[in-house]
């Protein structure tokens, strides 16, 4: 429900001062201050670079507090704040803004709300490999549900970029490598977000991000350039950020990359051209943290100052954490170098948002007792639980070795089995430890016969202290003589993906392999859970494990979740959003490739690696299930709305399943080269053991253009291949020609 705020808008705005306009575009958040001369950045640098110790920077950290700038905030100099999250402090703060402020402007809470808030849920990339847009719909109700509660009036998210490198630490937040389902994921969680109406006391504005490409930065390096043909960017990854402003999000952060030079953040191309008089954007635009500043390290402005003019010029309404724009834009505008009328569409925007929160008729949307009682409920948790079971992808599953009998007796190992705070995966502020449910924990409350051992070398890479879960050979080897069945849990502690966390090697440790090696060594089944956010390059587990099970971080609800598919409670249904190269030097590897003239095989001079495969370990849209599904009859056709495909899917096995259907095509002779398949619809189909079910889609006509060399859209022509089926491999299904 859109209400027209515009007239209150414009009559506010005209009420203000240039301080108080400009102080409506500064968002901050609260400063570390303690017993340190130093900034808390600087204090951090100071530990890494082993200036200070650990126990010193623990130490320092003891004596801090935060520092809310609530002298800014009286003299109308702060508009917004990022990484507040509990109600008392967010009343606190709106209650000098509203009160003791010229205007009484309300201040708008924004909070990086990735996969959840408290409840945390599976991180996206997990998520999406459930394929279902009710689900994500649902979780992002939840996050919304318990963050508005905490105050939290906006989430920086989704994230929908496109991420084909599985270097970049980052495609943990999102939905994988194709454009078509970062744009379901997006929307969806869009919807969940801001609900029906974004007044509520429940409803949380969504901030798409980052626009744009950010998932294309060179050598999955984060924060790293990004020069791409314009081709290539509007239809591998533009259209996952359409896809949100389409379903509504009220908010967008340009990326911290450059395209082809110009970095986002001062990109007018982006900002204006394309988000604002393209797609009808009339939504609040707010930088990356810092990134304003950043521009100058781009190399791109001489100053802070020309950063911030460049900035607002190309669109920038708000500026996070940088202090740009209130240190300078004053005399920026006093001196005509930025004209009044673009600050005033900057704070026209920051005021929209606000009157569509219904932050000016209710500015306390919630308090104290409305936040203890939203957190954590039973309901929220059984739906992290289900999403989690959901997101699990079974890579292998060699002699049906699971599901697990019930009386197995289990030898569980790796410190990833016990450390239920490491479930959540990056981005989870709100979590705590506490709440999250290990494997080990629910092996207890299950009453299963198990022994765990951490298990030798397992350490954490991350936390040099970790070296004290370390156990000796002959317990793993006494743990794993008393058991039936071996289960491994390794992969990626929490910090090893997300932000600022790509790797140059995606394996897992050497003492993770050990471990495994040991355990194999018995001549027991091992099944190895791996628990990470990335893909991993893991040949020698494909090959040697039993079976492997693909659980991502899993949120709260971790440990219960695995037992769920473990125990086949729950028959696994997740498939693959990335692909999983087998080596490293593979990426960016991703199914939607092209063809060279060459394309890699047999012989000598094709397009492939002297030392690795060309085909991935596991590829997009893979993932098995504790049943067989077997397709037929598949049929195409051209319609009037679009090409029609049917086909038929059989669930062979004996057990009930859920099987995720897809339908790829790849149109031959184009113009430009096309992907050699493109994902064009997908569905998620329940089917009782021995049961056949009719499944069709539409792609429209639409869906299938394309951008010629002189960047003209134009329609797909001549011969278009169809495949559907249960993954990116799927068979031929029919051609049609256009
Ligand atoms: C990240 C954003 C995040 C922001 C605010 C940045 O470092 O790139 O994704 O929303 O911080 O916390």
């Amino acid at each position: 429900m859109k209400r027209d705020y515009e007239a209150r808008i414009r009559q506010l705005r005209s009420e203000m001062t240039l301080e108080e306009k400009i102080g409506q575009l500064q968002q901050c958040g609260p400063s570390l201050v303690g017993a340190f001369d130093v900034s808390f950045d600087e204090l951090l640098n100071m530990m890494f670079d082993g200036r200070i110790s650990q126990e010193e920077f623990n130490r320092l950290m003891g004596t801090a507090e935060q520092d809310f700038h609530e002298e800014d905030l009286r003299a109308g100099k702060i508009g917004s704040y990022n990484g507040v999250g509990d109600a008392a402090t967010v009343n606190r703060l709106q209650k000098i803004a509203v009160e003791e402020t010229r205007l009484g402007i309300p201040l708008l809470f924004g909070y990086d709300v990735i996969h959840g808030f408290r409840t945390v849920m599976p991180i996206p990339l997990a998520e999406s490999c459930a394929w279902d847009p009710a689900l994500w719909e649902r979780t992002g109700r939840i996050a919304a549900e318990e963050a508005t509660a905490a105050g939290v009036h906006m989430t920086f998210a989704p994230m929908v970029d496109v991420a084909k490198d599985a270097r970049w630490g980052r495609v943990s937040e999102g939905a994988g490598e194709d454009v078509l389902l970062n744009g379901a994921y997006g929307a969806a969680k869009v919807r969940g977000f801001q609900g029906d109406d974004l007044s509520k006391a429940n409803a949380m504005a969504a901030c798409l991000k980052h626009f744009a490409a950010y998932g294309a930065g060179e050598a999955g390096r984060d924060y790293n350039r990004v020069d791409m043909s314009m081709q290539r960017l509007w239809e591998e990854y533009m259209p996952s950020y359409q896809a949100c402003v389409e379903a509504g999000a009220r908010a967008v952060m340009p990326a911290f990359n450059d395209i082809n030079g110009v970095p986002c953040t001062v990109n007018s191309w982006l900002l204006r051209d394309v988000l604002r008089e393209k797609w009808g954007f009339d939504g609040l635009v707010i930088s990356d943290s810092n990134a304003i500043a950043e521009c100058v390290s781009h190399g791109i402005a001489e100053d802070k100052k020309d950063a911030a003019r460049q900035a607002i010029l190309a669109g920038m309404d708000m500026d996070m954490s940088s202090n740009s724009y209130i240190e300078c834009l004053k005399e920026l505008v006093e001196s005509g170098e930025v004209p009044e009328c673009v600050l005033d569409g900057a704070v026209e925007d920051v005021l929209r948002i606000k009157f569509e929160l219904g932050l000016f008729d209710n500015p306390y949307q919630t308090d104290e007792e409305r936040e203890s009682g939203a957190m954590l409920r039973g309901e929220y948790r059984a739906i992290a639980r289900e999403a989690a079971a959901k997101s699990i992808v079974l890579l292998k599953n060699d002699n049906n070795v699971l599901p697990l009998r019930p009386d197995a007796k289990i030898g569980l190992f790796g410190t990833l089995a016990a450390d239920g705070g490491q479930m959540t995966g990056a981005w989870a502020i709100g979590a705590r430890p506490e709440d999250c449910v290990s494997i080990v924990d629910a092996c207890k409350a299950r009453g299963v016969s198990y022994r765990y051992c951490a298990g030798e070398g397992c350490e954490n890479r991350v936390d040099e202290h970790a070296g004290r879960s370390v156990r000796t050979d002959s317990m793993v080897q006494e743990t794993a003589e008393a058991s039936d069945i071996l289960v491994a849990v390794i992969g990626e502690q929490k910090e090893e993906s997300g932000e600022a966390a790509s790797r140059a090697s995606i394996t897992v440790s050497a003492e993770q392999l050990t471990l495994v090696d040991r355990l194999l060594e018995t001549g027991k089944p091992v099944v190895v859970v791996l628990i990470n956010g990335r893909p991993l390059a893991i040949p020698e587990l494909a090959e040697r494990a039993a079976a492997i099970v693909e659980a991502w971080h899993p949120g709260v609800e971790a440990g219960n979740a695995i037992l769920d598919v473990l125990y086949g409670d729950v028959n696994p249904s997740g498939k693959l959003t990335v692909t999983f190269p087998a080596a490293t030097g593979q990426c960016p590897m991703y199914y939607a490739h092209i063809n060279t003239g060459r394309p890699g095989g047999k012989s000598k001079f094709t397009s492939k690696y002297l030392d690795a495969p060309v085909e991935p370990l596991y590829p997009f849209g893979y993932g098995l299930s504790y049943t067989t599904y077997v397709y037929r009859n598949g049929k195409t056709e051209k319609r009037e709305e679009g090409i029609h495909v049917s086909v038929e899917v059989t669930n062979t096995g004996n057990r009930d399943g859920e099987e995720i259907v897809q339908c790829y095509v790849q149109d031959v002779s184009a113009r430009r080269i096309r992907p050699v398949r493109q994902l064009k619809g997908f569905e998620k189909v329940s089917l009782k053991a021995g049961e056949t079910r009719e499944v069709e889609f539409t792609v429209p006509y639409a869906g299938l253009c394309y951008y010629d060399w002189d960047m003209k859209e134009i329609p797909c022509e001549g011969v278009l291949k169809v495949y559907a089926g249960g993954d990116s491999r799927a068979e031929l299904t029919g051609e049609v020609v256009l």
